[in-house]
């Protein structure tokens, strides 16, 4: 029988469930896979499944490969049909979504080869009507989709239905949409290697399927998923139509979810407990709304804005005001180090001791300069002891032309080189590769260490645009990532021994990171369980306790001034300077694509959300200010949620 929704969910359309981690929605959905499967095979039937790729579903696919290898789930009568191909692909592709089955998932299983289905990306131009019809009739055939796995791109995009696409949309060629092409940039390594056409089934087609469960993590898909679950059913956001579905379940985590009013706007689907973090949550959001400075609101704004529950508590507009502006001017802070010798009862940071050891987690080169350059810069000008770490080199960040203008250089330079003994040295070697390799050919390890110098030469560069002492920036090249690549990556014990004994060994009395908010999967969601798990395991130590953890903000989305606790403000001089640290790191232009700048540099990115920051505090009636970076005190989460 269908669940009625509860109070907190009454806005929402699709069913979902909200995990606090991708751990538990990948078990609990795997597991009803497993069942299903099972009971197929009770009743003498196969069971068809319904496939997607993208980073979404690689950790439900591990699940299924663990269930298969420890507790003898067999797929052998398992039939499966994928949303979507990539159009003028080979199979042998890398990026092809057949190649991206075959290392994710079928090669790990028994599933019999003649039971997968994916749509056939070479498929002749003029034959591609009747190929999808028939891709539709197999499905048909097979008795139509059991349960059918979906992402959700940014663009509302459900297989490759991007906006515009109809509720009885079918199986078809598809022309890409432009965010869609940029990310995947990464993998395609340059968003003009991106194809611009696919073949997916249609939303019609996906709407046929018994059960929809539909996976998604991570920040950069909260605002999309709010319009999917609880916006109007709308071809522009081909997800909406999944509310349509009898049977359609949506399993996120809490980064994703934080967009849906459950979360956004707790005081509006029922009472709440008055916590001072959603109070203060309510009144920037009634300011933001209202546009009004804080010190300008008024009882009746409260009151027509379903707020009155909140005076109720709290006295008046007048006191709560008061209240509010002062926390929010509290966090405001040139002082990221503490300010020495001075009250710091209402500071973000303690003055003592005036020179601190302070622990920098950068996961890729780049991102804790975006984050937080300016920062940095301040803290050395402070003359803080900062020991800048990065996690991993980043070397599959590195486009080819890049090393191939590095290796001419060494070309030209090493004149003397072929009275060298050795016969083939290293840069030979190199020249050799990149002459002969072919873009999305694997590189080999002299190469991928080749291009991380690259990127360490750009780092050492743009610290010491910061004032950074070179003896204290360090590279951890974390194994998990030097014997990775994207979407293939496994951390181990090993990586957080690694982190675990340099905090051990600088004992900080500050520790920055990043990645709360970010895909499990990617490089800076996968650094941020290791640090924690380092600083977990810390824990008892001395140093430790009295430690402050800081979160910077990634490039995905400017925090609001209800999540800061530090507020840095930036002079238009330091954010100069900031953005010329950026600039160093010229490997990267066009390499990261970000929500929101649909040409943008991931740099310009951050000067905006830097920009918009100070604008929201200016906005609330706080000091205007050129720019600010954001920090987060590093909490234990709140939210949780199941069906
Ligand atoms: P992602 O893609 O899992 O790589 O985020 C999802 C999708 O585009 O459907």
């Amino acid at each position: 029988m269908q669940r009625l929704p509860s109070e907190a969910e009454q806005h929402e359309r699709i069913r979902t469930a909200v995990f606090q981690s991708s751990d538990g929605a990948v078990r609990l959905v795997a597991d009803s896979i497993a069942r299903l499967i099972r009971q197929c095979h009770d009743e003498r039937r196969s069971a068809v499944l319904g496939l997607a790729t993208g980073s979404t579903p690689v950790k439900l696919y591990k699940e299924l490969i663990r269930l298969h290898r420890d507790e003898g789930l067999s797929f052998r009568n398992v039939v499966t049909f994928n949303l979507d191909e990539y159009y003028g692909l080979p199979p042998q592709h890398p990026e092809s979504y057949r190649q991206f089955m075959e290392v994710q998932l079928f090669k790990h299983i028994d599933l019999p080869p003649e039971n997968v289905h994916l749509p056939d990306g070479l498929i002749p131009r003029s034959e591609v009507f009747a190929y999808c019809q028939e891709y539709e009739h197999k499905i048909l055939a097979a008795g139509g989709i059991d349960i059918q796995i979906l992402g959700i791109g940014r663009t509302g995009h459900i297989g490759f239905n991007e906006p515009g696409s109809g509720i009885d949309s079918r199986t078809r060629m598809v022309a890409l949409d432009r965010l869609t092409r940029r990310d995947a940039a990464r993998d395609f390594r340059g968003v003009e290697n991106v194809p611009a056409y696919a073949i997916t089934m249609g939303v019609g087609t996906i709407l046929q399927a018994k059960e929809l469960a539909l996976l998604a993590w991570g920040e950069s898909k909260a605002g999309i998923l709010r319009e999917a679950i609880e916006g109007s059913q709308i071809d522009t956001v081909p997800a909406s139509f999944l509310q349509r579905h009898p049977n359609c379940r949506c399993y996120i985590d809490e980064a994703a979810a934080r967009e849906l009013t459950r979360f956004r706007f707790p005081w509006k689907v029922g009472p709440v407990d008055w916590t001072p973090e959603l109070i203060r949550k309510a009144v920037v959001s009634l300011a933001t709304e209202l546009k009004k400075p804080v010190l300008r609101l008024r009882d009746e704004d409260y009151a027509e804005k379903g707020l009155a529950g909140l005076l109720v508590e709290t006295g008046s507009a007048y006191s709560l005001n008061i209240r509010i502006f002062n926390e929010l001017q509290h966090t405001i802070t040139g002082w990221p180090g503490g300010k020495p010798n001075a009250d710091d009862s209402h500071r973000p940071v303690p003055a003592d001791p005036a020179h601190k050891r302070v622990l920098v987690f950068g996961p890729e080169p780049l991102d804790a300069e975006l984050g937080m350059a300016g920062t940095l810069h301040r803290m050395c000008r402070h003359q803080h002891e900062v020991t800048f770490a990065y996690l991993t080199s980043g070397n599959l960040g590195v486009p080819d032309n890049e090393a191939r203008m590095a290796i001419s250089l060494l070309n030209e330079l090493n004149v003397d080189r072929s009275t060298s003994a050795q016969g083939k040295d290293r840069v030979d070697l190199l020249t050799d590769e990149l002459e002969k390799k072919a873009s999305f050919d694997e590189d080999s390890s002299i190469l991928r260490h080749f291009k991380g110098l690259i990127r360490k030469a750009e780092a050492r560069a743009s610290c010491q645009v910061l004032g950074l002492d070179l003896a204290k920036v360090l590279f951890l090249d974390l194994a998990f990532y030097e014997k990775g690549r994207y979407r293939q990556f496994n951390a181990t014990d090993e990586d957080v021994t690694a982190i675990r004994e340099l905090c051990r060994r600088i004992q900080p009395h500050q520790i920055y990171l990043t990645g709360s908010g970010a895909e499990p999967g990617s490089v800076s969601g996968i650094s941020f369980r290791l640090v924690s798990s380092a600083l977990k395991e810390c824990a008892a130590e001395v140093w430790m306790k009295a430690c402050q953890v800081w979160l910077y903000a990634s490039s995905e989305r400017p925090w609001s001034p209800h999540e800061i606790n530090m507020a840095v403000p930036l002079s238009p001089a330091e954010l100069a300077v900031k953005l010329d640290c950026l600039y160093h790191h010229r490997s990267q232009r066009s390499q990261t694509p970000f929500l929101g700048s649909q040409s943008g540099e991931s740099w310009q990115q951050a000067e905006n959300n830097n920009r918009a920051t100070a604008q929201h505090y200016d906005r609330l009636g706080l000091a205007e200010y050129e720019a600010i970076e954001s920090f987060r005190r590093e909490k234990e989460s709140a939210v949780r949620g199941t069906f």
